[in-house]
């Protein structure tokens, strides 16, 4: 699988082109549920252009073998329970790096369909454009800062050397003929 790499500074830039879609869309979001690990960093910076509260949940993924099939698992690692008052009949937008096999956004969002919200929305930083095990619910507002393909996306965050990190995506970057749009 093909890798690229985004700095800091390249996910800052591309954050606030998101919030800028998010803004133009019409729904006014109270608040965001950043999904963690992933989705806490991105929301954070997020704040400063839609400048509303942060929230969090956390959940792990993982592929669990049984009867020699295997399956694709999300279980809660942390969640809004009970759901903080500040949150009834609010509009929400659930925040994530990576929109991949939508195996943990369809989790999340069933789980957070149940709760007494106004309008859920999702923005996820990328879009991986390809086929998804999970499904989204219909109608769901949804914003993606970069779309591109099958790629495997090295973030800053998770780097052991952000030096090295930096350097690999000053030479091989975005890979900018990877990208969609
Ligand atoms: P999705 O619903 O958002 O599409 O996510 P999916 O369940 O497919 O993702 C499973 C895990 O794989 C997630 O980590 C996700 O962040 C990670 N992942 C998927 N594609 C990439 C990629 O290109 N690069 C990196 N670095 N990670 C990727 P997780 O279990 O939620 O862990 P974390 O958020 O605590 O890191
Ligand atoms: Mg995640």
């Amino acid at each position: 699988m093909e890798k690229v790499w985004y700095t800091y500074d390249d996910i800052h830039r591309v954050l606030r082109g998101l919030a800028l879609k998010i803004q133009q869309d019409g729904v006014k979001y109270d608040a965001m549920v950043a999904i963690g690990g992933g989705g806490f960093i991105p929301a954070r910076i997020l704040r400063c252009f839609l400048d509303i509260p942060v929230y969090a949940v956390t959940t792990a993924y993982y592929d669990s073998e049984t009867c020699g099939k295997t399956a694709d698992e999300v279980r809660k690692v942390q969640w809004l329970d009970p759901l903080p008052d500040t949150l009834v009949g609010r509009n929400i937008l659930v925040v994530d790096e990576v929109d991949d096999s939508r195996v943990t956004l369809e989790f999340v969002l069933k789980e957070l369909k149940k709760e007494p919200f106004n309008t859920i929305g999702v923005a996820v930083l990328h879009e991986k454009i390809k086929p998804k095990k999970g499904k989204l619910p219909e109608g769901l507002p949804y914003y993606s800062g970069i779309t591109l393909g099958d790629a495997w996306i090295n973030y800053p965050w998770d780097a052991d050397d952000i030096d090295e990190h930096n350097r690999l995506a000053a030479s091989v970057g975005w890979a900018a003929d990877k990208h969609i749009d």
